[in-house]
Protein backbone atom coordinates (compact mmCIF):
# COMPACT_ATOMS: atom_id res chain seq x y z
CA UNK A 1 0.00 0.00 0.00
CA UNK A 2 2.93 2.37 0.83
CA UNK A 3 4.22 2.01 -2.84
CA UNK A 4 1.14 2.18 -4.31
CA UNK A 5 1.01 5.85 -2.23
CA UNK A 6 4.51 6.30 -3.50
CA UNK A 7 3.45 5.64 -6.99
CA UNK A 8 0.11 7.50 -7.12
CA UNK A 9 2.24 10.73 -5.50
CA UNK A 10 4.78 10.71 -8.40
CA UNK A 11 2.94 10.65 -10.71
CA UNK A 12 0.37 13.19 -9.38
CA UNK A 13 3.70 15.24 -9.22
CA UNK A 14 5.16 14.43 -13.00
CA UNK A 15 1.31 15.58 -14.05
CA UNK A 16 1.61 19.08 -12.53
CA UNK A 17 4.94 19.76 -13.77
CA UNK A 18 3.92 18.76 -16.94
CA UNK A 19 0.69 20.76 -16.72
CA UNK A 20 0.19 23.48 -19.28
CA UNK A 21 -2.47 25.37 -18.26
CA UNK A 22 -5.38 26.07 -15.42
CA UNK A 23 -7.55 23.44 -16.89
CA UNK A 24 -4.71 20.82 -16.59
CA UNK A 25 -4.36 21.88 -13.05
CA UNK A 26 -8.13 21.32 -12.33
CA UNK A 27 -8.02 18.16 -13.91
CA UNK A 28 -4.99 16.42 -11.68
CA UNK A 29 -6.81 18.26 -8.37
CA UNK A 30 -9.87 16.27 -9.34
CA UNK A 31 -7.70 13.24 -10.33
CA UNK A 32 -5.83 12.40 -7.33
CA UNK A 33 -7.44 15.19 -4.74
CA UNK A 34 -11.04 15.43 -5.34
CA UNK A 35 -13.55 13.42 -3.53
CA UNK A 36 -12.94 10.60 -5.80
CA UNK A 37 -9.94 10.89 -6.56
CA UNK A 38 -6.88 8.13 -5.78
CA UNK A 39 -5.46 9.94 -2.79
CA UNK A 40 -8.82 9.88 -1.13
CA UNK A 41 -9.42 6.26 -2.61
CA UNK A 42 -6.40 5.25 -0.73
CA UNK A 43 -7.24 6.58 2.59
CA UNK A 44 -10.89 4.92 2.12
CA UNK A 45 -8.82 1.20 1.88
CA UNK A 46 -7.78 1.73 5.29
CA UNK A 47 -10.32 0.18 7.18
CA UNK A 48 -8.32 -3.76 6.16
CA UNK A 49 -4.85 -2.44 8.41
CA UNK A 50 -4.32 -3.46 11.58
CA UNK A 51 -5.31 -0.70 14.22
CA UNK A 52 -1.13 -0.06 14.31
CA UNK A 53 -0.28 0.41 10.88
CA UNK A 54 -3.53 2.80 10.45
CA UNK A 55 -2.32 5.88 12.02
CA UNK A 56 1.17 5.14 10.20
CA UNK A 57 -0.92 5.04 7.26
CA UNK A 58 -2.89 8.02 7.77
CA UNK A 59 -0.38 10.13 8.20
CA UNK A 60 1.21 9.41 5.18
CA UNK A 61 -1.39 9.53 3.53
CA UNK A 62 -2.20 12.95 4.56
CA UNK A 63 1.37 14.20 4.23
CA UNK A 64 1.39 12.96 0.79
CA UNK A 65 -2.13 14.80 -0.23
CA UNK A 66 -0.24 18.25 1.78
CA UNK A 67 2.40 17.25 -0.81
CA UNK A 68 0.40 17.15 -3.91
CA UNK A 69 -2.12 20.03 -2.72
CA UNK A 70 0.97 22.40 -2.11
CA UNK A 71 2.71 21.71 -5.81
CA UNK A 72 -0.48 22.24 -7.32
CA UNK A 73 -1.04 25.47 -5.76
CA UNK A 74 2.52 26.38 -6.27
CA UNK A 75 2.25 25.41 -9.96
CA UNK A 76 -1.40 27.54 -10.40
CA UNK A 77 0.15 30.89 -8.60
CA UNK A 78 3.25 30.18 -11.05
CA UNK A 79 0.96 30.01 -13.78
CA UNK A 80 -0.92 33.17 -12.49
CA UNK A 81 2.37 35.17 -12.63
CA UNK A 82 3.32 34.22 -15.83
CA UNK A 83 -0.38 35.42 -17.39
CA UNK A 84 0.00 38.47 -15.40
CA UNK A 85 3.72 39.44 -16.83
CA UNK A 86 3.07 38.84 -19.86
CA UNK A 87 -0.22 41.26 -19.91
CA UNK A 88 2.04 43.60 -18.53
CA UNK A 89 4.67 43.14 -21.42
CA UNK A 90 1.94 43.54 -24.15
CA UNK A 91 -0.04 46.50 -22.38
CA UNK A 92 3.01 48.70 -22.12
CA UNK A 93 2.68 52.19 -23.00
CA UNK A 94 4.77 54.10 -24.76
CA UNK A 95 5.14 57.81 -23.15
CA UNK A 96 7.34 58.82 -26.00
CA UNK A 97 4.80 58.50 -28.66
CA UNK A 98 3.03 61.64 -29.41
CA UNK A 99 -0.61 62.33 -27.96
CA UNK A 100 -3.78 62.01 -30.28
CA UNK A 101 -5.05 65.23 -30.45
CA UNK A 102 -8.88 65.46 -31.23
CA UNK A 103 -9.32 67.68 -34.63
CA UNK A 104 -12.86 68.86 -34.16
CA UNK A 105 -14.13 70.53 -38.12
CA UNK A 106 -14.75 73.79 -39.02
CA UNK A 107 -17.02 75.60 -41.09
CA UNK A 108 -15.80 76.10 -44.78
CA UNK A 109 -14.81 79.99 -45.53
CA UNK A 110 -17.84 80.20 -47.45
CA UNK A 111 -20.04 79.40 -44.83
CA UNK A 112 -18.27 81.83 -42.35
CA UNK A 113 -18.72 84.60 -44.78
CA UNK A 114 -22.26 83.73 -45.45
CA UNK A 115 -23.33 83.72 -41.85
CA UNK A 116 -21.33 87.00 -41.26
CA UNK A 117 -23.87 88.07 -44.13
CA UNK A 118 -27.08 86.99 -42.30
CA UNK A 119 -26.23 87.91 -39.38
CA UNK A 120 -25.75 91.77 -41.10
CA UNK A 121 -29.07 91.15 -42.77
CA UNK A 122 -31.33 89.86 -40.57
CA UNK A 123 -30.02 92.70 -38.01
CA UNK A 124 -31.92 94.90 -40.93
CA UNK A 125 -34.61 92.94 -40.02
CA UNK A 126 -34.47 90.91 -43.24
CA UNK A 127 -36.29 86.81 -43.45
CA UNK A 128 -33.85 83.97 -44.70
CA UNK A 129 -35.78 82.17 -47.52
CA UNK A 130 -34.83 78.96 -49.60
CA UNK A 131 -35.76 78.49 -53.05
CA UNK A 132 -34.82 75.32 -55.45
CA UNK A 133 -31.61 74.70 -57.05
CA UNK A 134 -33.69 72.56 -59.70
CA UNK A 135 -35.61 75.55 -61.56
CA UNK A 136 -38.27 75.98 -63.83
CA UNK A 137 -37.63 78.12 -67.10
CA UNK A 138 -40.67 80.25 -65.23
CA UNK A 139 -39.40 81.38 -62.60
CA UNK A 140 -35.71 81.29 -63.94
CA UNK A 141 -36.40 83.72 -66.50
CA UNK A 142 -39.63 83.86 -67.75
CA UNK A 143 -41.17 86.02 -64.69
CA UNK A 144 -37.71 88.20 -64.52
CA UNK A 145 -38.48 90.02 -67.37
CA UNK A 146 -36.42 87.63 -69.69
CA UNK A 147 -38.54 85.96 -71.99
CA UNK A 148 -36.96 83.45 -74.33
CA UNK A 149 -35.65 85.12 -77.51
CA UNK A 150 -34.02 87.71 -75.04
CA UNK A 151 -30.54 88.17 -75.26
CA UNK A 152 -29.61 88.48 -71.69
CA UNK A 153 -30.18 84.21 -71.55
CA UNK A 154 -26.80 84.21 -73.66
CA UNK A 155 -24.85 85.06 -70.35
CA UNK A 156 -26.57 82.52 -68.42
CA UNK A 157 -26.93 78.97 -70.42
CA UNK A 158 -26.87 76.43 -68.13
CA UNK A 159 -27.76 72.84 -67.78
CA UNK A 160 -31.29 71.37 -68.50
CA UNK A 161 -32.70 68.06 -67.06
CA UNK A 162 -35.67 68.68 -68.91
CA UNK A 163 -37.36 70.87 -71.41
CA UNK A 164 -37.77 73.89 -69.16
CA UNK A 165 -36.10 72.39 -66.15
CA UNK A 166 -32.87 73.31 -65.13
CA UNK A 167 -30.34 74.30 -62.39
CA UNK A 168 -30.80 77.30 -61.85
CA UNK A 169 -28.56 80.36 -62.88
CA UNK A 170 -29.29 83.11 -60.14
CA UNK A 171 -31.17 82.98 -57.07
CA UNK A 172 -33.00 85.57 -58.47
CA UNK A 173 -35.78 82.85 -59.07
CA UNK A 174 -36.66 83.44 -55.46
CA UNK A 175 -37.64 86.92 -55.20
CA UNK A 176 -40.53 85.49 -57.88
CA UNK A 177 -41.51 82.46 -55.49
CA UNK A 178 -41.76 84.58 -52.09
CA UNK A 179 -43.63 87.22 -53.76
CA UNK A 180 -46.15 84.62 -54.98
CA UNK A 181 -46.46 83.42 -51.10
CA UNK A 182 -46.37 86.68 -49.32
CA UNK A 183 -48.10 89.90 -49.00
CA UNK A 184 -45.69 93.13 -49.05
CA UNK A 185 -43.84 94.16 -46.78
CA UNK A 186 -41.46 92.03 -47.59
CA UNK A 187 -37.63 91.74 -47.04
CA UNK A 188 -36.11 88.55 -47.40
CA UNK A 189 -32.66 86.95 -48.43
CA UNK A 190 -32.04 83.90 -50.44
CA UNK A 191 -28.70 82.44 -50.30
CA UNK A 192 -27.74 79.61 -52.67
CA UNK A 193 -26.17 77.66 -55.31
CA UNK A 194 -26.82 78.73 -58.82
CA UNK A 195 -25.27 76.73 -62.32
CA UNK A 196 -24.11 78.42 -65.22
CA UNK A 197 -22.21 76.83 -67.85
CA UNK A 198 -18.96 78.38 -67.75
CA UNK A 199 -15.51 77.71 -68.45
CA UNK A 200 -13.81 76.86 -65.40
CA UNK A 201 -10.67 79.35 -64.98
CA UNK A 202 -9.61 81.57 -61.61
CA UNK A 203 -12.11 83.48 -61.28
CA UNK A 204 -14.95 81.41 -63.03
CA UNK A 205 -16.70 78.03 -61.61
CA UNK A 206 -19.99 76.38 -63.08
CA UNK A 207 -21.30 76.10 -59.73
CA UNK A 208 -21.04 79.22 -57.30
CA UNK A 209 -22.97 81.13 -54.91
CA UNK A 210 -24.98 84.22 -54.60
CA UNK A 211 -27.63 85.78 -51.93
CA UNK A 212 -29.97 87.34 -53.54
CA UNK A 213 -31.89 90.33 -51.57
CA UNK A 214 -35.75 91.56 -52.13
CA UNK A 215 -37.53 94.42 -50.47
CA UNK A 216 -41.14 95.08 -51.71
CA UNK A 217 -43.20 97.96 -49.74
CA UNK A 218 -44.97 101.16 -50.08
CA UNK A 219 -42.94 104.20 -50.78
CA UNK A 220 -39.26 102.16 -51.29
CA UNK A 221 -36.90 104.29 -53.45
CA UNK A 222 -33.23 103.87 -54.62
CA UNK A 223 -32.40 105.37 -51.37
CA UNK A 224 -33.59 102.69 -49.47
CA UNK A 225 -31.53 100.57 -51.52
CA UNK A 226 -28.10 102.74 -51.84
CA UNK A 227 -28.44 102.81 -47.90
CA UNK A 228 -29.20 99.09 -47.13
CA UNK A 229 -26.37 98.45 -49.52
CA UNK A 230 -23.35 100.95 -48.08
CA UNK A 231 -24.33 99.24 -44.70
CA UNK A 232 -23.86 96.06 -45.94
CA UNK A 233 -21.10 97.21 -47.60
CA UNK A 234 -19.15 98.79 -44.20
CA UNK A 235 -19.97 95.67 -41.80
CA UNK A 236 -18.63 93.38 -44.23
CA UNK A 237 -15.39 95.82 -45.10
CA UNK A 238 -15.07 98.20 -42.74
CA UNK A 239 -16.54 101.69 -42.35
CA UNK A 240 -13.99 103.13 -44.11
CA UNK A 241 -14.51 101.35 -47.25
CA UNK A 242 -15.96 103.46 -50.22
CA UNK A 243 -18.77 102.53 -52.30
CA UNK A 244 -19.56 103.12 -55.99
CA UNK A 245 -22.93 102.78 -57.77
CA UNK A 246 -22.54 101.83 -61.66
CA UNK A 247 -25.93 102.69 -64.12
CA UNK A 248 -26.58 98.90 -65.20
CA UNK A 249 -28.37 96.72 -66.84
CA UNK A 250 -30.64 93.82 -65.48
CA UNK A 251 -34.11 93.25 -67.01
CA UNK A 252 -35.86 92.34 -64.05
CA UNK A 253 -34.73 95.51 -62.81
CA UNK A 254 -35.17 99.46 -63.48
CA UNK A 255 -32.98 101.61 -62.89
CA UNK A 256 -30.41 99.21 -62.38
CA UNK A 257 -26.92 99.52 -61.12
CA UNK A 258 -23.66 97.60 -60.31
CA UNK A 259 -22.08 98.05 -56.85
CA UNK A 260 -18.52 98.74 -56.23
CA UNK A 261 -16.33 98.47 -53.14
CA UNK A 262 -13.02 100.42 -52.45
CA UNK A 263 -10.50 97.43 -52.76
CA UNK A 264 -9.50 96.85 -48.76
CA UNK A 265 -6.17 95.34 -49.71
CA UNK A 266 -4.73 98.71 -50.82
CA UNK A 267 -7.51 101.04 -50.08
CA UNK A 268 -8.29 101.89 -53.85
CA UNK A 269 -4.33 102.58 -54.97
CA UNK A 270 -4.79 98.91 -57.39
CA UNK A 271 -2.98 96.24 -56.33
CA UNK A 272 -3.04 92.67 -57.22
CA UNK A 273 -6.68 91.67 -55.57
CA UNK A 274 -8.02 94.09 -57.21
CA UNK A 275 -6.25 93.86 -60.42
CA UNK A 276 -5.16 97.10 -60.10
CA UNK A 277 -8.51 99.21 -60.55
CA UNK A 278 -8.71 100.07 -56.67
CA UNK A 279 -12.47 98.75 -56.59
CA UNK A 280 -14.22 95.48 -56.60
CA UNK A 281 -17.08 94.58 -58.08
CA UNK A 282 -19.44 92.58 -55.52
CA UNK A 283 -23.09 92.73 -56.96
CA UNK A 284 -25.87 94.02 -58.77
CA UNK A 285 -28.98 95.91 -57.60
CA UNK A 286 -31.59 97.90 -59.39
CA UNK A 287 -35.50 99.04 -58.21
CA UNK A 288 -37.65 95.50 -59.33
CA UNK A 289 -39.19 95.80 -62.90
CA UNK A 290 -43.32 96.73 -62.89
CA UNK A 291 -43.42 93.87 -64.95
CA UNK A 292 -41.79 91.32 -62.61
CA UNK A 293 -44.46 93.09 -60.28
CA UNK A 294 -47.01 92.40 -62.03
CA UNK A 295 -46.10 88.65 -63.05
CA UNK A 296 -46.37 88.15 -59.15
CA UNK A 297 -49.73 90.01 -58.61
CA UNK A 298 -48.57 93.35 -57.19
CA UNK A 299 -49.62 96.25 -58.49
CA UNK A 300 -46.57 98.08 -59.43
CA UNK A 301 -48.90 101.44 -58.64
CA UNK A 302 -49.11 101.29 -54.87
CA UNK A 303 -45.54 98.89 -54.26
CA UNK A 304 -42.24 99.69 -55.31
CA UNK A 305 -39.06 97.16 -54.09
CA UNK A 306 -35.35 96.36 -54.38
CA UNK A 307 -33.56 93.42 -55.52
CA UNK A 308 -29.89 92.78 -55.03
CA UNK A 309 -27.91 89.83 -55.96
CA UNK A 310 -24.31 89.48 -54.13
CA UNK A 311 -21.35 86.79 -55.14
CA UNK A 312 -20.95 84.62 -51.89
CA UNK A 313 -17.59 83.91 -53.63
CA UNK A 314 -16.41 86.70 -54.79
CA UNK A 315 -17.02 87.93 -51.06
CA UNK A 316 -15.20 85.39 -49.29
CA UNK A 317 -11.87 84.96 -52.00
CA UNK A 318 -11.18 89.28 -51.59
CA UNK A 319 -11.67 88.47 -48.12
CA UNK A 320 -9.27 86.13 -47.19
CA UNK A 321 -7.05 87.12 -50.03
CA UNK A 322 -7.78 83.63 -52.00
CA UNK A 323 -6.11 83.54 -55.71
CA UNK A 324 -8.18 80.95 -57.04
CA UNK A 325 -11.79 80.59 -56.78
CA UNK A 326 -11.26 76.80 -57.76
CA UNK A 327 -9.56 76.69 -54.28
CA UNK A 328 -12.67 76.79 -52.68
CA UNK A 329 -14.74 73.74 -54.55
CA UNK A 330 -11.50 71.44 -54.07
CA UNK A 331 -12.22 70.62 -50.35
CA UNK A 332 -8.24 70.20 -49.70
CA UNK A 333 -8.21 69.72 -46.25
CA UNK A 334 -4.50 71.45 -45.76
CA UNK A 335 -6.31 74.46 -48.19
CA UNK A 336 -9.35 74.59 -45.59
CA UNK A 337 -7.72 74.14 -42.56
CA UNK A 338 -6.03 78.09 -42.56
CA UNK A 339 -9.33 79.69 -42.11
N1 LIG B 1 -29.24 87.79 -60.94
C1 LIG B 1 -28.15 88.68 -61.31
C2 LIG B 1 -26.98 87.85 -61.85
O1 LIG B 1 -26.92 86.71 -61.57
C3 LIG B 1 -27.72 89.47 -60.12
C4 LIG B 1 -28.72 90.46 -59.74
C5 LIG B 1 -28.71 91.71 -60.31
C6 LIG B 1 -29.74 90.15 -58.85
C7 LIG B 1 -29.64 92.65 -59.98
C8 LIG B 1 -30.71 91.09 -58.55
C9 LIG B 1 -30.64 92.34 -59.11
O2 LIG B 1 -31.69 90.84 -57.71
O3 LIG B 1 -31.56 93.26 -58.77
O4 LIG B 1 -26.18 88.37 -62.54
Amino acid sequence: MKQQLEQIKTAALSAIAAAENSADCENIRVKYLGKKGELTAILKMMGGLSPEERPIMGQLVNTAKAEVDEALSAKVNEMNEKATELKLKEETIDITMPAKTDKTGKLHPLNTVLNDMIDIFQSMGFDVVDGPEVETDHYNFECLNVPADHPARDMQDTFYLAENILLRTQTSAAQIRTMETRKPPIRVICPGRVFRADEVDATHSPVFHQIEGLVVDKGVTMCDLKGVLEQFAHEIYGPDTKVKFRPSFFPFTEPSVEVDVSCSECGGKGCRVCKGAGWIEILGAGMVHPNVLRSCGIDPEEYSGFAFGIGLDRLTTTRYKISDIRLLFENDKRFLDQF
